[in-house]
């Protein structure tokens, strides 16, 4: 029965994000938009799947699963502002589902207080790794990189210079399939492989994963959650697979950022890796701190759940 109940919320839960998305109310698939790996050229948009009913009746309405998330945030954002009274519990708001265990970098960074954004890359490391691992740095940025296994296990030395100048690695598959259409099976084989061999060179096994153009559904989310791994999209995409234009890819994540962002790019391409002295730069004029995805969301992750930003947990005063 709870077993029942949790899967029937997690399904609401995907088909408001979905809603909230794609401005319908039965599509599963999250979003669907890079396609920049090489051997990977071709049609940029995947197919929403078809509409799944519910299951029983256990499964919460779009407007019972809203509902729920804002008694949430409410929580949350009285809890931070102190308002919140010592006898109210905020067991109801806190997830059913264990927390994974994320590994602290050290830094002790609270996006509840500060302007947090995560720059996140994905399909590489690129060829261009030093030049942006530079630019980091000389930025005082953390980012995230999610990795193919494909990628790293032709260009290993790139990874190691990641992970040594202290960014997050994720995972975002071995050779970059849709995972919705994709056996469980398959799905287990796309991420275990990656991070096994990521383990193997790092010594560190990574957990948050990246599906593949977005793609996730109930099923999915199931199979993540069973590899201990919390999903992780995005709410700023510039396109940059799609749009080589450094000037674009500046102004397109200029005008979506907020704080709490996760921002999607790709160091595959040149354009992208050109463009991000400009973006870094505007982004601390503007206040922002750069972290890592586990750092947005204080190292405590839910394996299967979508994580699209934290931009309800930041105080705004
Ligand atoms: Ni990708």
């Amino acid at each position: 029965m709870a077993e029942t109940r949790l899967r029937g919320r997690r399904l609401a839960l995907l088909a408001a994000m979905s809603a909230a998305i794609l401005g319908v109310s039965t599509v599963v698939v999250v979003a669907a938009d890079h396609l920049t790996a090489p051997g990977h050229d071709g049609a940029a948009r995947v197919a929403a799947e078809k509409p799944v009913p519910p299951v029983d009746s256990d499964v919460l309405s779009d407007e019972q699963a809203k509902a729920r998330d804002r008694a949430r945030r409410q929580a949350e954002n009285a809890r931070i502002r102190g308002l919140l009274a010592p006898d109210v519990s905020l067991e109801d708001f806190v997830p059913d589902e264990p927390v994974v265990a994320v590994t602290s970098n050290g830094r002790d960074i609270d996006c509840t207080q500060l302007k947090c954004v995560a720059i996140t890359f994905d399909d590489g490391p690129g060829s261009q790794t030093d030049q942006l691992l530079a630019m980091l740095r000389a930025a005082d940025a953390l980012a995230t990189w999610f990795p193919l296994g494909e990628v790293v296990s032709d260009s290993p030395e790139r990874l190691r210079a990641i992970a040594e100048a202290g960014h997050e690695i994720g995972n975002h598959s071995w050779s970059h399939p849709q995972l919705t259409a994709t056996s469980n099976g398959q799905i287990e084989t796309q991420i275990s492989r990656t991070a096994d061999l990521i383990d193997k060179l790092l010594g560190t096994r990574p957990t948050l994963v990246r599906p593949p153009y977005g793609a996730i559904n109930k099923r999915v989310a199931a199979e993540l959650r069973q590899l201990n791994a919390p999903a992780i999209l995005w709410d700023v995409d510039p396109l940059d697979w799609k749009y080589r234009n450094s000037d674009r890819v500046y102004r397109s994540v200029m005008s979506q950022v907020r704080p709490g962002s996760i921002v999607l790019l790709h160091d595959i391409h040149p354009t992208t890796v050109a463009a991000m002295p400009r973006i870094l730069r505007a982004l601390a004029n503007r206040g922002y701190t750069f972290v890592t995805v586990s750092e947005l969301f204080g190292n405590r992750l839910v394996p299967g759940q979508i994580y699209l930003d934290r931009a309800e947990g930041y105080r705004r005063d």
